[in-house]
């Protein structure tokens, strides 16, 4: 059994009764775990949650609705969320009434698990059925425990409903574009845009396309508009979102198939946008006219973000990644001959299940020799459901000494790749007061690394900066005094 078609439309400025909750809720607060996609989606759901009149609450304790929305990449967001919900449970039995809604990819993977041992999660949803929850809010979306999972099944199989839980919408279910949600942005002049969902990769470790689905693109036009709504609002960069998004369009009508590099394109003659990002891409759908898309377009900036999760060719099969060592290096060499500034990032998984010292070693080797600016690294974490959850898992003294190794080399590396820039100048957009010092100003290179300056001028603005010292992780810096502020 599915519920009724999704509501697409933005949800209703009125607010009707909520079923099971004692009153309307007036205010909420959102908790977001997990990646970009994540951080997008959230907005999405603080902006639809403000269109039904709702108020954004200072945090848990003060909210009518509080609405976690998770991940479940590895085991320790789970871990996260789990002692999250546990102190929920007090804060609700302190505030009667208060709704608590679980959203995002854990509850696709363990929504069985959710109901029976947290019942006091009222509502959850998956990843794709943001909207549901508005539907739900608004009173008028049908039956909440109609459209019900059951422990241990899925939306589409139905059955008896769940325990404690009033509600959930899944993968079962058709999923809409959280993009077309109204949305809060946190950032006044940065913007993500989702251009796709899901993921048709079979990478062996990963659980997101069992969470988050088959590829879906968001047809150009819409994207387009999207970005030519977000110039008009003063937004200066945007990043482009999906879980790989340079196999965005595939699916698309043959009119709309313009390939990832024409999306790029299109989104750079966006009159306003003076900085274009995109994250992830796969190094195998890393096609030339992308590349040379980034070299030609002047607001796509000279950075990318290039998951390698392994040096060794062998270990990268067993992944099922699709592309070898060699592949890696080299496309990274025609990357670095079409954008010769350009900063790469990466991830990184070790202790797979069967890699051996001299395959992790091999991973090393292909970090010093491409010499990224930065990369995020993980132990692997075995996801129930996935191919690779099946195999024997290395002994985790093993998994750890090789992480904290991998993370000394990149981190030495990282530091050299921003020390190689002091001296020079920099363009930055101003993102806000610095972190760590209210005194200096902070902001982002075209590179996507964080600089903290001495200078004055207003978010949003684009200045130069005279790099005069690095770290492996920021840059400092000084505004060029008589350089103009754009
Ligand atoms: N769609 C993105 C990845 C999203 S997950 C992409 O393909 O690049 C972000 C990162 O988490 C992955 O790149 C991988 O390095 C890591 N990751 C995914 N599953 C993992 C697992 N089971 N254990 C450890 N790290 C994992
Ligand atoms: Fe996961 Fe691989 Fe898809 Fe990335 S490309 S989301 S790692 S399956
Ligand atoms: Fe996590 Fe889902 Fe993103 S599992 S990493 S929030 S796609």
């Amino acid at each position: 059994m599915s519920t009724p078609p999704p509501a697409r439309q933005p949800v209703a400025s009125s607010i009707e009764p909520v079923p099971g909750a004692a009153g309307h809720p007036q205010s909420f607060h959102v908790v977001t775990f997990g990646c970009q996609m994540n951080a997008h989606d959230s907005e999405r759901i603080r902006g639809m949650l403000g269109g039904l009149g709702m108020t954004e609450a200072e945090g848990h304790d003060d909210a009518d609705l509080v609405v976690f929305n998770t991940c479940t990449i590895r085991e320790k967001p789970d871990q996260k969320l789990f002692n999250q919900l546990d102190h929920a449970k007090g804060t609700k039995r302190r505030r009667p009434g208060q709704l608590i809604a679980v959203g995002g990819c854990l509850v696709e993977a363990q929504k069985q698990m959710l109901f029976e041992q947290f019942p006091w999660v009222d509502v959850a949803f998956g990843p794709g059925q943001i909207h549901e929850l508005g539907g739900y809010l608004a009173g008028r979306s049908g039956n909440a425990v109609a459209s019900g999972a059951t422990p241990g099944g899925d939306a589409e199989t139905g059955g008896p409903d769940l325990q404690g839980g009033a509600g959930y919408w899944g993968i079962g279910d058709e999923r809409a574009f959280a993009a077309e949600l109204p949305v809060r942005r946190e950032r006044a002049h940065q913007a993500w845009v989702q251009i796709s969902m899901g993921c048709n990769m079979k990478c062996a470790y990963c659980i997101v396309p069992s969470v988050r689905g088959r590829e879906k693109s968001r047809p150009c036009l819409a994207i387009v508009a999207e970005v030519q709504r977000l110039a008009a609002e003063g937004v200066r960069e945007v990043t482009l979102l999906g879980q790989n998004v340079n196999s965005w369009g595939r699916e698309l009508p043959v009119a709309d198939r313009i390939g990832f590099a024409g999306l790029l394109r299109a989104v750079d003659a966006v009159e306003g946008i003076e900085r274009v990002r995109y994250t992830s891409p796969h190094p195998a759908h890393m096609r030339d006219d992308v590349i040379a898309a980034m070299a030609e377009c002047p607001t796509v900036c000279e950075q990318l973000h290039l998951p390698l999760q392994s040096g060794s060719t062998r270990v990268l099969k067993a992944m099922r990644r699709t592309y070898s060592r060699e592949r890696f290096l080299e496309l990274v060499e025609k990357i670095r001959a079409g954008i010769p500034d350009i900063a790469l990032s990466t991830d990184i998984i070790v202790g797979f299940p069967g890699e051996t010292e001299a395959e992790f070693l091999e991973t090393v080797d292909v970090c010093e020799r491409v010499r990224f600016d930065g990369a995020y690294t993980f132990i692997f974490s075995p996801r129930s459901g996935t191919e690779a959850a099946a195999l024997p898992d290395l002994p985790h003294a093993v998994k750890q000494e090789r992480l904290e190794h991998l993370i000394g080399v990149v981190r030495g590396i990282a530091k050299e790749r921003h020390e190689a820039r002091i001296g020079t100048v920099q363009e930055v957009l101003v993102e806000g007061v610095s972190r760590t010092n209210a005194e200096r100003l902070r902001g982002r290179t075209r590179q996507n690394t964080t600089v903290n300056f001495a200078g004055s001028a207003p978010e949003g603005s684009l200045v130069d900066v005279h790099i005069v010292h690095a770290s492996s992780e920021t840059l400092l810096g000084r505004q060029v005094e008589d350089a103009p502020i754009r």
